[in-house]
């Protein structure tokens, strides 16, 4: 189980004696590994805590799926959202309608500090999750850019092409329409990442343009 931030485990309060009633709110479902339990359009308004096992929440946008967070013992969760809910491994989950939930809401310092955290971890993730498709997009821009620069003003050496880039990088954002920043970071991983050399000020080399050519198509 993870280092909770906060000692307050949901478990752990429902199980108290003095709980029994919020307890018995809840019906106990078993799911098998790797099912889908929940996705978006669910037609009922479910909340639930996860008694045992792991759960995965992912948002599913074309072929792609970007995780969320990972759901533990304690952790609690609902059916109305964007995000698929799918086992990791065999679950056993407390479930109520979320209706009944509200009235507790206020008596069960728990239950908020539980949702508080899980709804932090999810919006943590979405932030990671923006960050890394625009940064991919700026990154495939200035890649088509190079692409570009080899194609119609490059010179072949024995090396790769070269190609002299008379701009600064304020400029080179510009073009792109991105920041310093992000463009100085950009280039700074091609060459790390050998897609990409400086031959000298302002002169780069592409030692292979079909690795820069898929490297603009690779996951940030
Ligand atoms: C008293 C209980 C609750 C009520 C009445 C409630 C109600 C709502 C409503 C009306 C929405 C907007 C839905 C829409 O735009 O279609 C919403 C969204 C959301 N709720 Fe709740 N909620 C409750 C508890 C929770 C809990 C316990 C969690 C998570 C631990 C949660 C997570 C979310 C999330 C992540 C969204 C955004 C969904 C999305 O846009 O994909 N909610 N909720």
């Amino acid at each position: 189980m993870k280092t909770r931030l906060l000692s307050i485990n949901l478990l752990n309060e429902l199980e108290r004696p003095e709980n029994a009633d919020f307890l018995a709110e809840f019906t106990e479902h078993r799911h098998a590994g790797k099912s889908l339990i929940y996705s978006p359009g669910h037609d009922k308004n479910q909340v639930f805590v996860v008694k045992t096992g792991r759960l995965r929440l992912y948002l599913a946008v074309e072929d792609k799926d970007f995780s969320l967070a990972i759901l533990e013992p304690g952790d609690i969760f609902v059916s109305h959202t964007r995000a698929h809910v799918q086992t990791i491994e065999e679950v056993t989950l407390l479930v109520m309608p979320i209706s009944r939930l509200h009235s507790y809401m206020a008596s069960y310092p728990a239950l908020s500090t539980t949702v508080i955290r899980i709804l932090g971890e999810l919006l943590s993730r979405s932030f990671s999750i923006i960050d890394s498709l625009v940064f991919k997009d700026i990154r495939q821009r200035l890649t088509d850019f190079f692409l570009y620069e080899a194609e119609n003003n490059g010179s072949r050496s024995q090396d790769g092409t070269v190609v002299r880039i008379d701009l600064t990088t304020t400029q080179l954002a510009a073009i792109i329409g991105s920041s310093r920043q992000t463009v100085s970071t950009i280039i700074g991983a091609m060459l790390k990442d050998g897609v990409l050399a400086r031959w000298q000020r302002n002169v780069y080399l592409i030692p292979n343009v079909d690795l820069l050519r898929n490297y603009g198509n690779t996951r940030a």
